[in-house]
């Protein structure tokens, strides 16, 4: 880019649009999954703000995307150049083609062609490096010569091995796919909902975004899941594809199971069909999305006489299955709001099957969404359900509608409580800003302090809840605890024995550790393991309540973003009275004594960076707390020791030589605290 002689308010007007641009493709990106332009075109994009912004740094924002995980993450990670290139499947999604592929082979003249049959994994390809039966290390496909390096990541998987077993090759390279299980997904949406964060679009988008994250504890937590399914190597003792992967499944790895029939060793086209047939239905069923099928010939010897194209070996080929769609008229557009305030407009349909599933609901999203599919009152929708659990709508029949409708817009007051809605700047949602008096959000605050993973009160569901409200004698989370056994049975179908069992379950939530009540109290973007971290660090509602914005910042884990909810939420007088009300009504506003092991480390505080040999990085920092020190995330002046790994950041390592913080390494700490060797 030539950037001489650009004049700045050009640069700031420039860097301005460029901003946005890239702000709205990152959300089509990531939380859309969506994109509408190619990385590339994102790339040049990024690539000439980043150049703008060096040459004007007065114009560039701390917020800017160029400072965001999505846009610079790629370059925090190592490059890595394959050994194998990562090839990619030649596709299909007909069968005429698949049966023409598997004719076209045979009539090389090959005999005795075997074709193995395996789930086409929705997820990330990932190479594995494994020398003398260890894990050396792992590798995203990137463009498919060159990956990054994201070992640190990988080796929170828990289905990949760290060391292997068995008799494995001495060095080889094991190649498959990282995903995220259905299960671990809805678990990471219900959390960042409880929180009030966006929920993650699909399994395969947060699959890769979670191998990119750079905090690996974090990655630990997400539930990813691998099948490994090619081996690569020289002089590998096996003559066959899947002789190679049985073989592995031996060395510790998850393999494909052929008794589930995940993987099948066919010898006609009609056994391949019928295991293209069979996962056609059965994909609904499984634990995981799959996208198609994977046909690979067998016999190592048959695929080196086939070879390769530029792009994709002949031996390999992939069946797509097309997601499943059906019409049906929408009903109507309900607009929910949610505890957080936030308008969620979802659409009903007129009931219909689509993949073993009744579908009467579907999320629209938000305003851009409906506006995309410019909705109209009577409407023939297309519903989808690809590998992806959740239906979409992805358009409307045309042809079907009446051209005298009018057209289905977004609101522009709250439906509950009328206030004018507002939509922040990059927020792709809507919110009623009215959080103190409109109800949905009032229940719904009640709801998520009584609920299961918050206090878990028991008797106390969401439409007692919903009763208690309505009735005028609960107006926030404190009145739960002003509440009387008279009280209660003046309630529609409130028994003797449920008030009794309710007044119970609140005598009891009064036990409920430190941790689960911050959580409980519904702080925007504080969910479970945010709650934990703070009440670890800060130990008393206290010291919560004094802490600076630094403080805030400095606990591992807690950015801006969080720091600033928490700081609003404890300055607004409701709240202060609320939180008051609770500390009376007797709630656990201090953690629980940790039992130290010793006092050496008291009053000091510590930086733990880098990877160790012996103890976790984890365990590292239990064994600071359990003998009395403090950890903190970034080194400062109030730092005392850095205890630095292998791999730790050279800036870090600067910084605490700058500010005269005494470094030590593994050994030198666990002889501190008397463990050492
Ligand atoms: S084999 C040279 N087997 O699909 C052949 N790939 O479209 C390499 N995939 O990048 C791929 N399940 O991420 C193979 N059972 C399977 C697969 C599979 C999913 C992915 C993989 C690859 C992409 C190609």
């Amino acid at each position: 880019m030539y950037l001489y002689g650009v004049k700045p308010e050009d640069a700031k007007e420039r860097i301005s649009l460029l901003t946005k641009e890239l702000n709205h493709h990152n959300r089509l990106y990531y939380v859309e999954a969506n994109p509408q332009i190619t990385d590339q075109a994102f790339d040049a994009l990024l690539k000439e703000l980043e150049q703008l912004e060096a040459a004007f740094p007065q114009f560039a924002s701390d917020n800017s995307p160029s400072k965001r995980v999505g846009g610079d993450i790629t370059k925090r990670f190592q490059t890595v150049t394959h050994e194998y290139p990562m090839l990619s499947l030649s596709n299909t999604y007909s069968e005429e083609e698949l049966v023409e592929w598997i004719e076209r082979i045979e009539k090389t003249g090959l005999d005795a062609i075997e074709i193995v049959a395996e789930l086409k994994y929705d997820g990330v390809a990932i190479g594995l490096r494994y020398e003398e039966g260890q894990l050396v290390r792992a590798v995203t496909r990137g463009d498919g010569e060159q990956g990054e390096d994201i070992t640190m990541n990988v080796r929170t998987i828990k289905t990949v091995p760290l060391v292997l077993s068995g008799d494995y090759p001495e060095k080889f390279e094991i190649r498959g796919e990282v995903f995220m299980p259905i299960d671990a997904f809805n678990r990471l949406n219900e959390d960042r909902e409880s929180s009030g964060d966006e929920r993650f679009a699909n399994p395969r988008n947060t699959a890769a975004g979670t191998l990119k994250l750079q905090d690996s504890s974090v990655v630990a937590t997400r539930g990813l899941d691998t099948f490994l399914y090619g081996v690569y190597g020289h002089n590998l003792p096996f003559e066959s594809h899947a002789d190679a992967v049985r073989a592995a499944g031996t060395w510790g790895f998850k393999t494909p199971d052929e008794s589930q029939r995940y993987l099948q060793v066919c010898t006609s086209v009609n056994e391949v069909m019928a295991f293209i047939h069979y996962w056609e239905e059965q994909r609904h069923f499984l634990p995981f999305e799959i996208d198609g099928i994977v046909l690979k010939i067998n016999a190592y010897d048959h695929q080196r006489k086939l070879g390769f194209t530029a792009k994709s070996p002949r031996w390999a080929t992939a069946f797509k299955f097309k997601a499943k769609q059906v019409v049906t008229p929408l009903l109507s557009v309900d607009f929910q709001v949610g505890r957080t305030g936030a308008l969620t407009p979802v659409a009903n349909l007129l009931p219909v099957q689509l993949g073993g599933t009744t579908v009467k609901r579907a999320s629209l999203h938000n305003a851009d969404q409906m506006e995309k599919l410019d909705l109209h009152a009577g409407d023939h929708v297309f519903v989808e359900k690809g590998g992806e659990i959740i239906p979409k709508i992805v358009g409307v029949d045309l042809s079907k509608r009446n051209q005298e409708a009018t057209r289905i817009s977004f609101l522009a007051n709250c439906p509950e409580c009328h206030a004018t809605l507002v939509r922040r700047e990059g927020e792709a949602q809507h919110f009623c800003p009215n959080d103190k008096a409109c109800p949905p959000q009032v229940i719904g605050r009640i709801q998520h302090f009584v609920s299961r993973k918050a206090m878990n009160i028991d008797g106390l569901g969401e439409e007692t809840v919903q009763q208690l409200y309505e009735a005028g004698l609960v107006k926030n989370v404190a009145d739960l605890y002003a509440l009387t056994h008279e009280g209660l049975i003046s309630l529609e179908r409130m028994a003797d024995k449920s008030a009794e069992n309710l007044l119970t379950g609140l005598q009891k939530s009064r036990e409920m550790p430190f941790d689960r009540v911050l959580f409980a109290l519904g702080i925007r973007f504080v969910g479970e393991t945010v709650a934990k971290k703070l009440t670890e660090a800060f130990g008393s509602l206290d010291q919560l309540q004094q802490a600076s914005l630094e403080a805030l910042l400095e606990v591992h884990e807690i950015g801006e973003r969080i720091a600033h909810s928490v700081l609003e939420f404890f300055k607004d007088e409701d709240q202060q009275a609320i939180v008051h009300a609770l500390v009376q009504a007797g709630l656990r506003f201090e953690s629980e004594a940790k039992v130290l092991v010793s006092n050496v480390l008291e009053g000091k505080v510590l930086v733990v960076s880098g990877v160790f040999e012996q103890v976790s990085r984890e365990q590292i920092k239990e064994l600071i707390t359990s003998n009395g020190g403090k950890n903190a995330s970034s080194v400062s002046s109030k730092t005392d020791y850095l205890i630095a790994g292998e791999g730790m950041g050279p800036s870090k390592l600067k910084k605490a030589t700058d500010l005269g913080v005494q470094l030590m390494n593994e050994n030198d700490f666990l002889t501190l605290i008397g463990y050492g060797k």
